[in-house]
């Protein structure tokens, strides 16, 4: 018995790294899986490989059920396809794991406009596309009086928390993802969708170079499989109604993340609008220290 016996799911860019271990996760977990990758390089362009393909035989080798899906996640289209294959295919759909990524890490500066484009289509168009075609298809089963038990798990990252020079255009992309699971947790749950984001540490093609130089132990427990017991368990009716959460998981340790909260707060003394004027007393006092100059200028 696994935990996912007799779920459907996609998971995108599953072609390697996190997603290919995502999808033989869910397999050994019995889930039937299409392994969507449009085997992409870091930077989004199409290789013509045939990275799917190869994972798909993995786990059908292991004994597990899986279709191979090369459709591109920033083709909305194709989203639409890749939901109804995984129906026609294993009758349904439970699961949704927007995995797929790229990487242009460039300053403000030197980012052009195809690198703003390309890492925004991959990462936030795809997320929001195949959601949305999977949450219509789960929204309508409601509809009907189907019991739906569907899981969206997204993928951000801690540049998307916390931002990371160099990475600007990532970061932002990643940080929407964050706001995209928020507001989709609050509607999908009222057609009985859990949506929950992970934040990974793991080490793939993407992160080699950052990760470079580590120990053989270290390189052991950053093994994206790791995040990929987070992703099954998010997966599965184990989770009950978790929704709407961020969860780091930085080798074999989880983290609960915890979002924007409100902090000290001034309110005006002063009759009429709030004042600029004020606020040269009122924010140092916010902030605990007078903000003066730039930390880290030179
Ligand atoms: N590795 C980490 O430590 C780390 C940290 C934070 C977030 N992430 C995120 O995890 C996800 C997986 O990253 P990874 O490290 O495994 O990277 P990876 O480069 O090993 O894998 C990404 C996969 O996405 C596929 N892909 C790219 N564009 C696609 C498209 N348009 N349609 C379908 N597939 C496409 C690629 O072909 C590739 O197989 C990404 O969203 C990444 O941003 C990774």
């Amino acid at each position: 018995m696994g935990l996912l016996d007799g779920r459907v799911a996609i998971v995108t860019g599953a072609g390697r790294g996190l997603g290919r271990a995502h999808a033989l996760a869910l397999a050994a977990e019995g889930a039937a899986v299409v392994v969507n990758d449009l085997d992409a390089g870091l930077d989004g362009r199409a290789t013509g490989g045939s990275a799917a393909h190869r994972v798909v035989d993995e786990i059908t080798a292991a004994g597990g059920t899986a279709v191979a899906d090369s459709g591109s996640v920033s083709d909305w289209e194709a989203c639409a396809a890749t939901v109804a294959r995984a129906i026609d295919e294993f009758g349904g759909l439970d699961i949704v794991v927007n995995n797929a990524g790229v990487t242009r890490d460039r300053m403000l500066t030197s980012a052009s406009e195809a690198d703003l484009d390309v890492t925004l289509d991959v990462h936030v168009k795809g997320t929001f596309a195949m959601s949305h075609h999977a949450c219509r298809y789960w929204r309508q089963r409601f509809k009907e009086g189907t019991p739906v038990s569907g899981r969206v798990i997204n993928t951000t990252s801690g540049a998307g928390m916390y931002g990371n020079p160099g990475q600007t255009p990532y970061a932002t992309a990643k940080a929407a993802i964050i706001g995209f699971t928020q507001s989709l947790a609050l509607e999908a749950r009222r057609y009985q969708v859990c949506v929950n984001a992970i934040s990974p540490l793991a080490l793939t093609r993407m992160t080699e170079t950052y990760l470079a130089g580590l120990s053989e132990k270290d390189t052991r427990k950053l093994d994206p499989a790791n995040a990929s017991g987070l992703v099954a368990y998010l997966a599965s009716a184990e989770a009950g109604w978790l929704t709407g959460q961020v969860l780091r998981v930085e080798g074999r340790r989880i983290i609960r993340m915890h979002g924007w909260s409100m902090g000290e707060d001034y309110t005006s003394r002063e009759p009429g609008v709030l004042q600029p004027e004020e606020l040269v007393e009122a924010v140092p006092v916010l902030f605990g220290v007078a903000p003066r100059g730039l930390a880290g200028a030179k």
